[in-house]
């Protein structure tokens, strides 16, 4: 499979079998992101929480390409209430097999909720995912706090590949990603939501050179990587 960084948190997977998944769709307003909103492709959104710079441009995408929302209830919810016609609702500790492959939501250590009109609304309890497809898997940890049990998100998955946060103030830091990497123990670490703000600023190369030889990737936004078993 094709996976491409759009900056933040922002990824999108193409499996070998034609599916366009679409992770926490932040286009608008993201300084980073290489494209926008009106060009890219999906059948599948996925959302880790309802703060703006993950849920993004989720109902404009969802109604445009007639693609599936897959979130948390209530963000599914949401997703539907905004007209969007295909949602599934899921929640911690759940899996479900799509077309594409098996969604898992984990737990994330963060809020979530959806700011309108100066109002946050409640959008359910922040996830991780863990993406099986295609015989890889894939943990993209949304916004979180590092938190001992990521111990078993590693000892439960064989990770092939980890998205993880490492701009600090609204997420860990790069020290504490360093932690959440050591029990992952994931193939591959992919530094996400850096960079987009100042108060986030990270230097991403010198946290993935602290990772074990050969596991540290920093994409650039509009960067591909593949993704298949060796
Ligand atoms: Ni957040
Ligand atoms: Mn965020």
């Amino acid at each position: 499979m094709e996976i491409t960084y759009h900056g933040h948190a922002t990824v999108a997977i193409t499996t070998k079998a034609g599916h366009k998944i679409l992770i926490d769709p932040f286009f608008t307003g993201n300084p980073l992101a290489d494209i926008s909103a009106d060009e890219v492709e999906a059948d599948y959104i996925l959302i880790t929480h309802g703060h703006s710079d993950h849920i993004g441009d989720m109902v404009a995408i969802a109604k445009r390409c007639d693609a599936m929302v897959i979130a948390m209830v209530e963000i599914a919810e949401y997703a539907a209430n905004q007209g969007v016609k295909k949602t599934h609702g899921m929640n911690l500790g759940g899996s479900f097999t799509f077309p594409f492959g098996r969604v898992k939501l984990v737990p994330a250590q963060h809020s979530s909720s959806l700011t309108i009109d100066g109002v946050p609304y409640y959008m359910g309890l922040a996830a991780g995912l863990v993406l099986t497809i295609e015989d890889q898997c894939i943990y993209h940890a949304g916004d979180t706090n590092y938190f001992s049990d990521m111990q078993l998100i590693g000892r439960e998955h064989l990770l092939d590949l980890a998205f993880l946060p490492i701009g600090d103030n609204f997420t860990m830091g790069p020290e504490e990603a360093l932690l959440a990497a050591s029990v992952l123990n994931a193939g591959k670490v992919v530094p996400i939501h850096f960079n987009t703000f100042p108060v986030i600023e990270q230097d991403a190369t010198a946290f993935a050179q602290k990772l074990p030889t050969g596991t540290g990737q920093v994409l650039q936004p509009g960067e591909t990587i593949t993704l298949e078993k060796s």
